[in-house]
């Protein structure tokens, strides 16, 4: 293990933000991992996956760990279902495609999101009408009191839109090491009814599609709207779609009748907030060298030279603009760090 200092985080981060880290290293093995938080010492420790739904605003003033744990297997195999497990590192859409190109159904509306797997459950990734934890069986972490691995069930997780335990009692306590999927090996049940994928399958000329198809009509969806950070510096979704009381949202359908928008109970009703920044007039602005997607309002983009305060500033525009205009407040999905 080689310790590096004042690396730049560039290339580590899909928003291209140019932050130093004091100090940095890669982390390859679990032995590895464990042997960096056995020494001795206090240095202060930052742990970096994917760097995909992070916005740097300043220098890491820390030992930057880079969580580069690869390797994936088949745990087992019962006629209808198979249990994969991979590690922390592995590249989340790589790793969906190695369940494709095993005819394992379950991960296909999942095809395209950047990051790691080890992140994935953190944020309980999720896309056309699928959250991993429709098919998240499990995941070991470790405990970074006690340095015991430790497995949390789906149950454990606590997951929700955009949200787990590792954002809230577990959070800075543990890393993820490796997640089990449970995914199927026959009869898939297909998740096509989100209507961009229903249009996309037959602009495809397919009625009867296979997860490839399926997984083609996402890609072919996202690349369609989403920005691809290797060209253009971008964190997903920037902020999450609120959430509201069904009464305030009756307020707002008095002054905007067509407002979009997911029942989600009798109380409460998810408002997309790429409508409601494109409403505010933000989509597609651009303030020199960043601004707002101009396919999809709800992502911000760095073109490149642009710093996280930049965004961040611009973030915080987008915020009081839509509350003032709205009254609705919407939560950023991204880490600010
Ligand atoms: N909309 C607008 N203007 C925009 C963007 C969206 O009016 O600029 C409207 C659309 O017309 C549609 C509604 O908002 O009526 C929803 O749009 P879309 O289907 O594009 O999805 P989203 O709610 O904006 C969410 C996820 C995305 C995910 C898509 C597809 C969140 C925060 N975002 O976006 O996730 O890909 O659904 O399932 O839930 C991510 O998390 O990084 C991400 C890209």
């Amino acid at each position: 293990m080689q310790i590096k200092h004042n690396i730049s985080l560039k290339p580590y981060n899909t928003f291209g933000i140019d932050v130093k880290a004091k100090q940095f290293i890669s982390i390859t093995s679990i032995a590895d991992l464990i042997a960096v938080y056995s020494a001795e010492g206090t240095t202060s420790k930052f742990i970096l996956g994917g760097g995909s739904n992070m916005l740097l605003t300043r220098d890491i003033d820390a030992l930057v760990m880079h969580l580069n744990i690869k390797g994936k297997q088949i745990i087992s195999q019962t006629e209808e279902n198979v249990l994969v497990k991979s590690n922390t590192g592995e590249n989340w859409h790589e790793f969906v495609l190695w369940t494709l190109e095993n005819n394992f159904g379950g991960l296909e509306n999942l095809s395209l999101i950047p990051g790691n797997v080890g992140t994935s459950p953190i944020q309980n990734i999720g896309a056309y009408g699928i959250e991993l934890k429709d098919t998240f069986h499990s995941c070991e972490a470790l405990n970074l009191e006690t340095l015991d691995i430790e497995t949390f069930t789906n149950g454990d997780c606590k997951f929700d839109y955009r949200n787990s335990i590792f954002k809230h009692e577990a959070k800075g306590k543990y890393i993820i090491l490796s997640v089990v999927f449970k995914l199927t090996t026959k009869n898939h049940v297909l998740h096509t009814n989100y209507g961009a994928i229903t249009s996309e399958l037959e602009r495809m000329d397919i009625s009867t599609p296979t997860i490839q198809d399926v997984s083609n009509a996402v890609i072919s969806i996202r690349q369609s709207k989403l920005p691809d950070p290797k060209e253009i510096g971008n964190s997903g979704s920037f902020f999450k779609n609120p959430i509201i009381a069904k009464d305030a949202f009756l307020k707002l359908q008095d002054n905007f009748p067509n407002a979009p928008h997911y029942v989600i109970s009798d109380q409460e009703v998810k408002v997309p907030a790429g409508w409601l920044i494109e409403t505010a007039g933000f989509k597609g602005k651009t303030l020199g060298n960043y601004g707002v997607h101009k396919k999809q309002a709800l992502v911000l983009v760095n073109y490149g030279g642009a710093s996280g305060n930049d965004i961040l500033n611009l973030s915080k525009l987008i915020q009081k603009t839509v509350l003032r205009l709205f009254d609705i407040t919407i939560e950023t999905e991204v880490n600010i760090i």
